[in-house]
């Protein structure tokens, strides 16, 4: 327990935390890369790189000052970002680098203002927040082992198949090399897959929703060829999409993830994706399907057009099913599309559209895809009523702000 001056030292260094959070985790990231070059094998490059990964850090250390004689507040935070840890495999022993650089680069930032008061008040604070992270992630790490085709760490996989979904998007089915049982998964949770690239000093790690539903001997993954091959945000999956081929190898850690589908409520269900975004609202209409065949489930997905929207014809066989409905909306139809009548609805999926067309605002949503159609599809919900315990979404990369800034 932190006694009651550490307490106070710790909240009334928050405003200096939000001057400086961003500067003091830029500075953390290159003493401790310079000093333990080894954690650029976890790390995601691409992340590092626009800054957003700083943010995430930065925000979480702000939370966690604010919260500190009260941890438990934040409980659903930490677990959202153990999940993550879980699926990288962060262990105990990683705790203290990240404390020491962090304290380090405080002090940097800092100058004569961290006296040594302070820093010894956030060396307490540090140890009491990582301990939180270690304890939950330690329960989290023992699940995923001890369930029936569970593992620690990554396990071996080989691409049983590989198939072309869309012009920008392929999907990879993966079965464990060992033969042995697969871990369930709940439909919305993501993998990690770890990938040592030839010419790359450093391993990279992903992870990338399952977009089938669960049971099945494999897990799929459906993965965007993200623009440029050099730039580090594309050069993952440009190398699964042109360097993996069917009968390699992957590794791959346990499911993990807090966005997950609530299949103990019977509420109609509305699942909204833009692009790529689809992968687990397409594992969470399959299930809906499979195991609540009686709940309403709209299937609403954006794509630019024809071309790039990916596994329509699976959303297609679901919905001559009672309870299925489904949208397609494509703001950039090709003349194809026009002709093919690929599509319900020209244009963004707007507030004025689901007022139309979503009956009675009593269902649960749940969204994935590019910022700014999160953003407005989460403007959307709440001006339009819909509580926040009935708004779920997951962000790729680490996780930003949904609030207009
Ligand atoms: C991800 C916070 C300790 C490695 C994250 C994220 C946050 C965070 C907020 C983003 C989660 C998301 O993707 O939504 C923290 C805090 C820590 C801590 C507050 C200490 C109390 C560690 C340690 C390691 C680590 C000890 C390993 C040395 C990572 C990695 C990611 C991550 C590799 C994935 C992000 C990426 O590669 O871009 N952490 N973390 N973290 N964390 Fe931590």
């Amino acid at each position: 327990m932190l006694n009651q001056r550490t307490i106070e030292i710790i909240k009334s260094t928050v405003p200096v935390l939000e001057k400086h959070g961003e500067t003091i985790t830029t500075r953390f990231y290159q003493l401790m890369f310079g000093n333990h070059p080894e954690l650029l094998n976890v790390f995601n490059h691409a992340n590092q790189k626009q800054g957003r990964q700083q943010k995430a850090l930065a925000g979480t250390v702000y939370a966690a000052a604010q919260y500190i004689d009260n941890l438990e507040a934040i409980l659903p935070v930490v677990k959202q970002i153990a999940h993550k840890h879980r699926s990288l495999g962060i262990k105990a022993e990683h705790y203290p680098i990240v404390g020491k650089y962090l304290l380090l680069a405080i002090k940097d930032v800092l100058g004569d203002a961290a006296t040594d008061e302070i820093i010894n008040a956030w060396a307490e604070a540090y140890g009491v927040i990582a301990d939180a992270f270690i304890s939950v992630e330690a329960e989290m790490y023992d699940e995923a082992e001890k369930q029936i085709g569970g593992w620690d760490g990554f396990r071996n996989f080989v691409v049983d198949r590989k198939v072309t979904e869309s012009d920008v998007i392929t999907s990879f089915y993966l079965k464990p090399e060992d033969k042995k049982a697969l871990a369930h998964f709940q439909p919305g949770q993501y993998i990690s897959i770890k990938l040592e690239i030839a010419g790359e000093k450093f391993t990279h790690i992903r992870q990338y929703s399952l977009s089938d539903s669960p049971g099945k001997d494999y897990y799929r993954i459906s993965v965007k060829r993200e623009a440029g091959t050099v730039n580090p945000d594309g050069m993952v999956s440009n190398y699964l999409h042109d360097g993996v081929k069917e009968g390699d190898i992957l590794k791959v850690s346990a499911p993990a993830g807090d966005f997950v589908l609530d299949t103990g409520k019977t509420t109609p269900v509305v699942l909204l994706s833009g692009g790529v975004g689809l992968t687990p609202m397409l594992s969470m209409l399959k299930t809906v399907v499979e195991v609540q065949p009686q709940r309403k489930v709209t299937f609403i997905h954006a794509a630019a057009n024809g071309n790039v929207h990916a596994l329509r014809e699976e959303v297609e066989t679901l919905t001559s099913l009672e309870n299925v409905n489904s949208f397609f909306f494509y703001d950039s139809p090709t003349e194809d599309d026009r002709k093919n009548n690929t599509f319900d609805v020209e244009g963004y999926v707007t507030q004025e559209w689901l007022v139309r067309n979503i009956p009675k605002f009593e269902a649960d949503f749940y969204f994935c895809g590019p910022t700014p159609f999160m953003k407005s599809i989460n403007s959307s919900l709440k001006n339009l009523g819909v509580t926040e315990d009935r708004i779920n979404f997951e962000f790729f990369g680490p996780k930003g702000s949904l609030e207009d800034s």
